[in-house]
């Protein structure tokens, strides 16, 4: 059922506080649960009508017929967009929120309330099954893109569903197991990306994670559903579990989970009606998240009053331009791209993939196109006849000409027919490596596709790579045989077209790649502790995810996060950095440094360049990675133009999660800003040293002596009740004997006998006036 449109008149926001009121018990909990798989629950006694929910989030899955939850069940034709793996590598918040504006009027042209996406879960390993679904490794240029795909989606009268909140960052055992991560982790590279959308863009829904955080299922964790996401960053929308995600429905209500889905056959809403009988809920949290429901339905009924149409041309030459703008030129030697159009007839093109494109991913998010375009339909529009071979098999093009012939008799046939011209072979990963469900187990790239590039290379006069993947693949082992790599990653519906306009120069990639492609995978930290055992996956590399745990470890990539050439050159010139005195006043979001640099294009045709900004901390009394991306650009450059770009550092971008004080902590010192085309392309560079309070560590009661020597009135207070023995610790008569007993617990003074005035009824005494409990 879509939504029902008879009922508008009866349901606004403003009525939401009366109808609460006029409901039964058993009539909230029903709310609280879908009807069935897409659809809210109906109460038509009130005249409450049921919306539908679907997913997701690169075009719309709307099942018409069966639900089947994963699959393309009678879904009604949508555009399939890049999925966000493409939009992330666009780094454009422009591009990402026009795709989010046709998104929402999809959405509300089908009578859909809510579009469940986008999602922001860092990309913890290579491997993870759904990283094509997933913005980047990095928190903040997933949180500022996923933001605006958010406000375009929301502009049009529709909701979002941020997923998967939080640590979703495997499918393996997906549905029950326990990320074990350290709070510093989670505030600092987990969590970022939810909070950036939730605070600037309010989703009308949060979607919580199937997976358990520390122990706790992520679908009844008070911390992270109700202080976190509400109290701490002032959500207002309503909460829904992943469909099948509940274990203890009960808990979750009171935890903050607002809306199960898909429906639990009136299970679930029993055990709440119990539980409140019981005087095990109070029925105040039920009122509560009845009123969530019904505010949902009361928004998403205002634009179901006026659905609207789209026009599915316009769209599609809209994914078509997003297309071009998502591929990342990996290497281009011998500018061997663009092709020459007039050499066409040198062109022979290699791999199924041409013919057959991988243009999404499998699982919820699946799409059915509106149209689908392959490079070879786009080379015969452009009026190109170029010979095709498909090389390999591909299970996506049984019954095509030559799919029933083996891989070496198609690679020998392909082989043959590159000797001496230009070779376009399109590689990539099968739909079968990619999915929803579970993870992959490397990064390769299936071997015959590999035999092929190789052989192809050997005779052809030039070779280009085109890739199509949804996550990186290890490139390390061939890259050297071909003479450029795009990777086009998974491109939508017009990824075909897309693809052959930036061979042919008709546009110029642009993108930058939104996760790092290492030499190897044994290269990536969280490789140590991935998918976990018995349940439980230890994020034991913490902060050290991506670039971070690459630059850490001083490994070498094969391409770093943030590179992507283009048909262009850009320089960077002329960094200034100014910064003001952080004070207790200084609020999170304040600005506290101001960066400004110029980019000129140096090249011969227009392109868009991308400069990212990086901050390290060096000499921070904390781990940290040696630069974090803080801010970026995209800046479209005429031949000869140079602008200058000015990105402002706040507050909160110079600080780090502080576990004594559970709080965000500027520390005082020098601030790297870095500038440049990628992590590890910075050619400008500047240090400023910031002025900052210094952060304060409280007393307690295992405090060491040097930690007592940073407050100097306490300090002063014990040293006095030490007695002579306190000149053991003066640092000036004896400064190795002071430093080696500076770690020492202050208390372990009361009972080793060094100090007799310092009684441990003194020392309670001392602590209860400097120190918190
Ligand atoms: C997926 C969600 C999706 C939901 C509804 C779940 O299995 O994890 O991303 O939105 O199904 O299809």
């Amino acid at each position: 059922m879509a939504v029902d449109t008879t009922a508008t008149t009866r349901l606004a926001v403003a009525d939401v506080p009366r109808l609460v009121a006029e409901l039964t018990l058993e009539e909230k909990a029903s709310l609280c649960s879908g009807q069935d798989f897409w659809n809210t629950q109906a109460v038509e006694r009130l005249g409450i009508p049921a919306v539908m929910v679907t997913d997701g989030p690169h075009g719309l899955r709307k099942q018409a017929g069966v639900a089947d939850h994963v699959g393309l069940n009678d879904s009604v034709p949508a555009t399939c967009f890049p999925p966000a793996v493409g939009l992330a590598s666009t780094w454009d918040r422009s591009v990402v929120r026009r795709v989010g504006e046709a998104l929402g009027v999809e959405t509300r042209a089908n009578d859909v309330g809510v579009l469940l996406g986008p999602g922001v879960n860092m990309k913890r390993s290579p491997l993870c099954g759904r990283n094509f679904e997933y913005f980047s490794e990095d928190p903040h240029l997933a949180g500022e893109l996923a933001a605006d795909l958010v406000d375009g989606i929301q502009s049009q009268g529709v909701g979002t569903s941020l997923k998967h909140f939080a640590a979703n960052n495997q499918e393996t055992d997906r549905m029950r197991v326990s990320a074990e991560v350290d709070e510093r982790t989670l505030r600092e590279i987990y969590l970022p990306a939810f909070e950036t959308v939730v605070t600037r863009s309010q989703p009308w829904t949060v979607m919580c994670a199937y997976n358990k955080i520390n122990g706790v299922y992520a679908s009844q964790d008070p911390w992270l559903l109700t202080e976190v996401l509400r109290d701490e960053w002032g959500f207002e929308g309503l909460v829904v579990s992943d469909w099948g995600a509940v274990d203890d429905r009960v808990e979750g209500v009171a935890a903050g989970l607002d809306l199960e889905m898909p429906s639990s056959a009136g299970i679930n809403d029993a055990r709440i009606v119990a539980a409140v009988r019981a005087g095990e809920l109070d029925e105040a949290v039920v009122d509560q998240a009845a009123a969530r429901v019904l505010t949902m339905v009361a928004r998403a009924l205002e634009a179901a009053a006026d659905p609207g149409t789209f026009d599915a041309a316009t769209h599609h030459a809209l994914a078509h331009e997003v297309a071009t703008r998502t591929a990342v030129l990996l290497k281009n030697d011998g500018d061997v791209l663009p092709l020459d159009p007039s050499a066409a007839a040198d062109l022979v093109v290699v791999g199924e993939m041409a013919r057959t494109p991988r243009y999404q991913g499998a699982g919820s998010s699946q799409v059915n196109p509106t149209r689908l375009v392959s490079a070879l339909d786009a080379f015969a529009e452009r009026g190109f006849d170029v010979p095709f071979h498909p090389g390999y098999v591909l299970a996506e093009a049984a019954g095509k000409p030559g799919q029933d012939r083996t891989d070496a008799e198609l690679r020998a046939e392909a082989v043959a027919a590159a000797d001496g011209r230009t070779a376009v072979v399109f590689a990539g990963l099968p739909g079968v490596d990619e999915s929803e469900g579970y993870d992959r187990e490397h990064m390769d790239l299936p071997a015959a596709h590999l035999a092929l590039v190789r052989e192809v290379a050997t005779v052809a006069a030039r070779t280009v790579v085109v890739l199509s993947n949804g996550s990186a693949v290890t490139v390390s082992g061939w890259e050297d045989a071909a003479d450029a790599i795009l990777e086009t990653w998974l491109g939508g519906q017009a990824s075909g077209s897309a693809t052959v306009a930036l061979l042919l120069g008709e546009a110029s990639p642009s993108g930058r790649l939104a996760e790092s492609i290492p030499v190897a995978l044994t290269d990536v930290p969280a490789q140590l502790n991935f998918p976990g055992e018995n349940g439980a996956v230890r994020y034991g590399e913490g902060l050290f995810i991506g670039y971070r745990g690459l630059d850490a470890t001083g490994a070498d990539v094969s391409y770093p996060f943030g590179h992507g050439l283009t048909y262009t050159s850009f320089g960077y010139g002329d960094l200034t950095v100014d910064a003001d005195a952080v004070t207790p006043a200084t609020a999170p979001d304040d600005v506290v440094a101001r960066v400004a640099f110029s980019v000129t294009n140096t090249g011969s045709r227009e392109g868009v360049a991308v400069p990212q900004l990086y901050v390290g901390r060096p000499g921070s009394a904390v781990a940290r990675a040696p630069r974090e991306l803080r801010g970026f650009r995209t800046v479209a450059l005429q031949p000869g133009e140079t602008q200058r770009v000015e990105l402002a550092l706040t507050r909160r971008d110079l600080s780090h999660w502080d576990t004594a004080t559970h709080g965000w902590v500027v520390e005082p010192g020098a601030v790297e800003v870095a500038v440049g085309a990628s992590s590890r392309d910075l050619p400008l560079t500047a240090t400023v040293d910031l002025v900052a309070p210094t952060a304060e560590v409280p007393l307690r009661a295992d405090s060491t002596i040097d930690e007592w020597r940073r407050h100097p009135e306490a300090w002063a207070a014990l040293s006095a009740a030490m007695g002579d023995a306190a000149q053991m610790f003066d640092t000036e008569s004896d400064p190795a004997m002071a430093a080696m007993l500076s770690a020492i617990p202050a208390v372990k003074v009361t009972t080793m006998g060094f100090a007799e005035g310092l009684t441990p009824e003194k020392f309670s005494e001392l602590l209860a006036q400097h120190g918190r409990a």
